[in-house]
């Protein structure tokens, strides 16, 4: 059971936070929910927005998660104040800030894709703990820092109390801690990119300092390709070419800026979500703020707090929930039926949860059914199978893609990868199975590398790892090596050619989960593949139970056509009595045998 302090905070945040948690509550996961207080209201009674208990109950529970809180600048925060505490000395922090700089919450971690075509996914890993953002900013400045500033002309014609300073700290421990998370953060997800943002043509001396950490942590990580580019273009490149992106690491006030234009980029701030975590706590929430005009009005969109929440699963190692989530939210948000005005639709806060708790629900049904149907083709032969999809007038044979292991069958659904050649421009080793790690259990993975022989796309290596995951067969449509360790793991692997060259550095990972076209077959994710020594077959997943109930009456009608003949039968008579033409037509089969 884990523990989870759930602060509403103010303005729409506990609108958005109740309809994430209705939704969360169907998920049925093992989480104590446990709520605080934070944030305007705080402040407005107490003067702290973040009241003794609230540091005690982050205390006391593995994470957090956050709706949103209202910052005002000085001077109206002061104003709102009882009058009993204006005029005392209290400053109001930004509670945020608070909790990201005391409980050492370094990196921002906040993803931006593209939750409907898929066309970008990419994350922006913000340091959190310094930067411009360390405090140390100034009105009026003491000797010390007018000392610093003093040369400069404008400082001359001002003086030192109409003069203004903020320090971007910039630590090696700050520094470090941060890059090493961004690393790991992209050799997990199977980013092959991390680009450090910073402005080295102008800040030259931290940003050199930055670039120097950089260039020493690289080689811990040869599998991911670095970069340093100037702020100002990772910002015009976000909307130009967002999909060249991975993992983006900035300091603070580079990633805030940069983190609102992904949500911008990702369709507005109503979709991204945000997690800030550190060596021992985190807290999680989306990047809007509170948006105060709209409170109370119930039309908040509220999947950005929804991809919070899948995002704080993913961290408490609930990540399949989390996926299930992601997932209904992108289907709402596909089908734009049910969406917030932000997104082009009239539904309010509630009716998007609960179209997401629909969808989570006909999901899981789905995904029942589906396995159902897999077992029953699993058990059918392919030549039963292809009788049934002719009779619907399906293809689905996938031609040329040749069983390599004898004896060995398999049904799963579609798992499919596409590659690409190797542009010209790459470097390294480009991780081009690293999706393994996210094909799920059961899934039959189809690779379509345009029916190349010259180069491999599957290994032993790769069937040791598919075995492991419980994937239940690969078809290629391009070539395998190491055939005589496939054949002794019995593994169910088809594919259009053999050859030994690697595939290394010649082709690369162009997309998954993408329909793929294998000469006149579309396979779309999903589907099922069913393979035998016959070869392999797609059966489109919205035909499946037909097709499952057609090649089962196929084989029936064959035993019993078998059994007659066994028995003396004529071979016409048996097949004339039995229906052999037309297996699946009630008339046949059925009247005979009565
Ligand atoms: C964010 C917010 C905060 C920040 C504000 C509320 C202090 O804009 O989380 O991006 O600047 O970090
Ligand atoms: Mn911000």
């Amino acid at each position: 059971m884990k523990s989870v302090a759930v602060l509403p905070g103010d303005g729409i945040g506990p609108e958005v936070t109740a309809a994430a948690l209705d939704v969360v509550e169907k998920l049925g996961l093992p989480l104590d929910l446990r709520f605080g207080e934070i944030g305007w209201e705080c402040w407005r009674h107490e003067g702290d927005p973040v009241p003794q208990r609230t540091w005690k109950l982050l205390e006391e529970t593995d994470t957090c998660l956050l709706g949103a809180i209202t910052s005002k600048p000085l001077r109206e925060a002061e104003a709102e104040l009882p009058s009993g505490l204006r005029g005392t000395g209290l400053t109001f922090v930004s509670p945020v800030i608070q909790l990201r700089q005391r409980l050492s919450l370094y990196a921002n971690v906040r993803p931006v894709i593209d939750l409907v075509d898929r066309r970008f996914d990419f994350t922006v890993i913000r340091e959190n703990t310094e930067g411009l953002y360390a405090g140390f900013d100034f009105h009026g400045l003491d000797d010390a820092l007018w000392n610093v500033v003093r040369e400069h002309p404008n400082a001359q014609a001002s003086g030192p109390r109409a003069t203004g300073v903020t320090l971007r700290l910039q630590t090696e421990f700050g520094m470090d801690r941060l890059l090493r998370y961004g690393f790991a953060y992209a050799r997990s997800r199977g980013y092959t990119r991390l680009t450090l943002v910073d402005k080295p043509n102008v800040l030259r001396h931290t940003s050199n300092h930055l670039r120097e950490r950089l260039e020493r942590m690289a080689g811990d990580y040869p599998d991911i390709e670095t970069e340093i580019l100037n702020v100002d273009a990772v910002a015009l490149w976000m909307v130009r070419r967002p999909e060249r992106f991975g993992v983006l690491v900035a300091e603070n006030m580079f990633g805030d800026i940069l983190s609102d234009l992904g949500a911008g980029v990702m369709g507005g701030l109503g979709l991204a979500p945000s997690g800030n975590i550190g060596d021992h706590g985190s807290y999680f929430e989306p990047v809007h703020g509170s948006a105060p005009g709209m409170a109370g009005q119930g039309r908040a969109n509220p999947m950005a707090m929804m991809l919070a929440v899948a995002q704080m699963l993913d961290h408490l190692d609930l990540s399949v929930p989390g996926d299930d989530l992601r997932a209904a939210v992108r289907a709402v948000a596909a089908r734009r039926t049910t969406v917030t005005y932000d997104m082009g639709g009239t539904s309010g806060t509630r009716e998007v949860a609960q179209a997401v708790t629909e969808e989570l629900a006909a999901e899981k049904n789905a995904s029942d059914t589906v396995d159902e149907v897999v077992d029953r083709l699993s058990r059918l032969d392919t030549a039963s199978v292809s009788d049934a999809l002719d009779s619907l007038g399906v293809g689905g044979v996938l031609a040329g893609i040749a069983p390599r292991v004898p004896g060995t069958r398999a049904a799963g659904r579609a798992f499919t990868v596409t590659y690409q050649p190797v542009d010209d421009s790459a470097q390294g080793f480009r991780n081009a199975a690293n999706y393994l790690d996210d094909v799920p259990e059961g899934a039959f993975v189809v690779v379509d590398n345009a029916g190349s022989t010259t180069c491999t796309n599957w290994g032993s290596l790769l069937t040791r790892l598919a075995l492991r995951r419980g994937v239940r067969g690969t078809a290629l449509h391009g070539s395998a090596r190491d055939i005589a360790e496939i054949r002794a793991a019995g593994y169910p692997l088809f594919s259009t050619g053999v050859t030994m060259v690697s595939g290394k550095n010649r082709v690369e990972l162009a997309a998954t989960g993408r329909e793929v076209v294998i000469g006149d077959v579309t396979v779309r994710p999903g589907d099922i593949v069913v393979a035998d020594d016959n070869g392999a077959l797609i059966v489109p997943a919205d035909h499946a139970v037909e097709v499952a109930d057609r090649a089962e009456r196929v084989e029936h009608t064959e035993e019993a056509i078998a059994g007659a003949v066994g028995a003396g039968l004529r071979l016409d008579e048996a097949r004339r009595r039995f229906g052999y033409a037309k297996p699946w037509d009630d008339s046949g089969a059925r009247t005979s045998r009565a």
